[in-house]
């Protein structure tokens, strides 16, 4: 009996400390303080972009050392992992984003935050233009601002190869819209709700229901997983005249899904697809995009045309352009069509003493994954707070010497030459060290709860699969999510999901 009493005590004290501190941490980020205002002494870093690298910089970011301006054409950071669950909608769109004010208001300076994307990057006058891209636009819609150190975090857009018909027909992954146009599409306007149609041509249900996903990378394979999911979960239930009829097929030119993985879990991944009745075409190119139909080039190579309802592309990356006009400004020093090419200290090679670039938007041995980006974010935050230390030394230093080659009194001029000898070996202790990457691992949810993870494990590698990986997946990134709020929402949606299932109304 004691010891029943002592369980419940402790169960309610637990509970009761518990949602306090939930509480107070929430009122806390809430309610961020007042800041320091910019100093005209401190140098100007503008940051553009808020993904992945630019907002772990500003995460580490001491902005005590710079006037700190943000650029980006999104407000907030998305949280790409957790794209494809929106997509099928096991998550909210709201539940993976999170304002970029949400860092900036509470760091110790004050952080100037602009929506608006970057159309000009000027490396020899050190000059940005931008310009406001949202609809509703004030009497100043385009500027140009100076800055003294450039963080050029822009990312990539999805690659195309110009294949005739992807801008025009297909559904792409990369965006939150995109995860919001493709739940639309399918649930209503190209799919499901149109096959239900009275009277519909069996033949036309049949090519409504067939959903190709081009790109056997990470981002397609967890689409059709994901696709797998809800259609065993849910479209089941709600449209089981259709249900049997939907089929899912991934589209890759190589001869194998994920080539990034370890054998043993391609071979995973395959077995569980084929288990999942989602068709893998690998060794097969896609050609042309139509509006109800994709055109492949088989591999024997002969051309076939297969009727789709919904084309997903995930094709990989490519350079945006204002990346590729920014390298044009630097042609010798530029010369990978891939992207920036960078130093060992994230400098752009060419604009070394102004402009730092990280992330996808970069050629390097790198793989453009979220993980690169954010180490580089983080590691660059920590080297411009060198940069600054050493800035104010070098500037100090200017003046000491002037001073002690100027000043008439030897007293003085004793001092002021005893203080550049301090100054000039405080300066000498500031080493800049080169970027190191450290990778913690592979990822991806293949369906089915479960999931593989490539491990790095004592000097090797630990390859799984199965659903304890995926347990294993859903707490790494429930962890790795922005915020308390996005934990909390998405944490919620997966409990909501788990008890009433996803939704699949549409307004
Ligand atoms: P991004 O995160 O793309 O950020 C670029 C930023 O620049 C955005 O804020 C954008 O709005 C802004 N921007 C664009 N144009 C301009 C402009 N002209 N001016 C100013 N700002 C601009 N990686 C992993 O490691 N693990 C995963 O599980 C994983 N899952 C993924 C799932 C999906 C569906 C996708 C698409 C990607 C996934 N990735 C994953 C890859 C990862 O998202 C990228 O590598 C990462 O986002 C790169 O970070 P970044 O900062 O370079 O670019
Ligand atoms: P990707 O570049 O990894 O894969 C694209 C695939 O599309 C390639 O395998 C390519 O062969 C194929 N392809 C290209 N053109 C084709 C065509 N015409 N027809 C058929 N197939 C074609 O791109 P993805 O998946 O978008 O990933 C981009 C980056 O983001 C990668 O670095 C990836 O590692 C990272 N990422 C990581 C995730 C994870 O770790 N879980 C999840 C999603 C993305």
């Amino acid at each position: 009996k004691n010891f029943l009493q002592f369980v419940g005590r402790a169960t309610l004290i637990t509970t009761i400390g518990g949602t306090g501190a939930f509480y107070f941490i929430t009122q806390r980020d809430k309610h961020p303080g007042p800041q320091m205002p910019f100093d005209p002494e401190k140098k100007t870093l503008v940051v553009l972009g808020s993904g992945w690298g630019s907002t772990s910089l500003l995460k580490t970011l001491d902005t005590t050392d710079y006037n700190v301006v943000v650029v980006s054409p999104k407000n907030f950071f998305l949280f790409t992992p957790l794209l494809p669950s929106v997509a099928v909608g096991t998550l909210n769109n709201r539940s993976i984003i999170q304002s970029i004010r949400y860092i900036t208001r509470h760091k110790a300076r004050n952080v100037s935050v602009i929506e608006a994307e970057a159309t000009d990057v000027d490396p020899f006058n050190k000059t940005i233009t931008f310009k406001d891209t949202s609809e509703i636009k004030g009497a100043v819609s385009s500027t140009t601002i100076p800055y003294d150190y450039l963080v050029y975090g822009v990312g990539a857009e999805t690659q195309t190869f110009n294949i005739p018909g992807v801008k025009e027909h297909a559904c792409f992954m990369k965006e939150l819209h995109d995860a919001e146009r493709f739940q639309n599409e399918f649930i209503d306007c190209k799919c499901l709700e149109t096959a239900a149609f009275p009277g519909q041509d069996p033949q036309e249900v049949e090519r409504l229901l067939h959903m190709v996903v081009v790109g056997g990378g990470p981002t397609g394979v967890e689409l059709s997983g994901e696709l797998h999911d809800y259609l065993e979960d849910d479209l089941k239930s709600w449209y089981p005249e259709l249900a049997g009829k939907i089929r899912i097929t991934l589209v890759e030119a190589l001869p194998s899904v994920l080539p990034m993985f370890s054998k043993q879990l391609i071979d995973y991944t395959e077995s569980t697809f084929k288990e999942s009745k989602i068709d893998i075409l690998t060794k097969t190119m896609v050609k042309e995009v139509k509006e109800r139909s994709v055109v492949l080039q088989m591999p024997d190579k002969s051309i076939k045309e297969m009727p789709c309802g919904l084309l997903v592309w995930a094709a990989g990356n490519r350079g945006r352009k204002i990346t590729q006009d920014l390298m044009a400004k630097l042609p010798d020093a530029q010369t990978n069509k891939r992207g920036i090419m960078v130093d060992d200290f994230l400098r752009m090679k060419g604009a070394e003493d102004s402009i730092f670039a990280i992330g996808d938007c970069t050629a390097t041995s790198y793989a453009p994954t979220a993980q690169v980006a954010s180490q580089q974010g983080a590691y660059l935050a920590r080297q411009l707070h060198h940069m600054a230390k050493r800035d104010q030394l070098v500037e100090k230093l200017g003046k000491l010497e002037s001073l002690a080659a100027t000043v008439p009194d030897e007293e003085e001029k004793k001092k002021a030459l005893r203080e550049v000898e301090v100054s000039k070996k405080q300066l000498a202790k500031i080493k800049l060290r080169p970027f190191e990457y450290s990778h913690q691992g592979s990822l991806a949810y293949i369906g089915s709860d479960k999931a593989i993870a490539d491990l790095p494990f004592m000097n090797g590698n630990l390859a799984t699969g199965g659903v304890a990986t995926y347990l294993f997946w859903r707490s790494a990134y429930l962890s790795t999510l922005f915020s308390l709020r996005n934990r909390t929402l998405v944490a919620t949606d997966w409990l909501k999901v788990k008890l009433f299932g996803r939704d699949v109304a549409r307004d």
